[in-house]
């Protein structure tokens, strides 16, 4: 048990998947999981425990921006030994050729501050996933036909942005979406020796102003947890 999250030892799985909402987390646990049980209910952050195609997998809510998935990612990894995380999550769509709907796999995360800035004070690290997933993540997503994007992200620390500016720079810099968590947790995997993919799906979209239909998010939400779940036991 840790202070954010209430589950006893070996009530976690080896493999995480992590989206922000934890509703998700229970839509996805009971839709996706054999047996899946809640373990916890901290701050109602919850987290489940079942199998998956006879492997064990835990889901749990990461909270929004990278000060919350920070406090779950480090736990899970620290006190868990939780050794795969994968967060399953929406993000902003930055380039005309992705669309709503579309899946962006997170090759890396650009971002002007983390939890983690403080170790790395001028340096600027570049967080990135973990190759094997990324690359069983996609072939996970061309077999479902899933459109598909890999490449750079932005990981931000506000919503509601009022630097323009900021965000034509990371357009004309490739970045294809923008979130708000996957830098630290790709920050922590590295730093700790553990396997980090972000799956997100594109929600909105900055220059069309185009936003998925809430009757089309569960569908789209469904076909990451397919693609992060098949990513994990390739
Ligand atoms: N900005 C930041 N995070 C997001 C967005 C966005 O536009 N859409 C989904 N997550």
């Amino acid at each position: 048990m840790t202070v954010h999250i209430g589950a006893k030892a070996g009530e976690i799985a080896e493999t995480v998947l992590m989206p922000g909402d934890p509703l998700r987390a229970e839509w996805a646990a009971q839709t996706f999981l054999t047996d899946a049980v809640r373990v916890h209910k901290v701050r109602g952050m919850y987290g489940f425990t079942g199998t998956w195609k006879g492997h064990r997998v835990s889901i749990q809510g990461s909270g929004m921006g990278m000060p919350s998935l920070s406090i779950y990612a480090n736990e899970l990894i620290r006190d868990f030994g939780v050794q795969t995380l994968i967060r399953i999550g929406s993000c902003g769509g930055m380039q005309p050729q992705v669309k709503v709907r579309d899946v962006i796999l997170a090759m890396t995360a650009s971002t002007l501050s983390t939890p983690s800035r403080g170790i790395f004070k001028d340096l600027n690290f570049a967080p990135c996933a973990d190759y094997g997933l990324l690359s069983a993540a996609h072939a996970a997503a061309v077999a479902r036909k899933v459109p598909v994007h890999v490449g750079g992200i932005y990981s931000s620390d506000v919503f509601y942005d009022e630097r323009p500016d900021l965000n034509e720079q990371m357009t004309r810099h490739g970045i294809l979406g923008v979130e708000m968590e996957a830098a630290e947790l790709y920050n922590l995997a590295a730093r700790h020796g553990r396997r980090a993919l972000a799956v997100l799906t594109v929600s909105d979209h900055l220059q069309t102003g185009e936003a998925l239909p809430a009757e089309d998010r569960e569908r789209s939400f469904g076909d990451m947890v397919h693609i992060a779940l098949e990513a994990a036991f390739a």
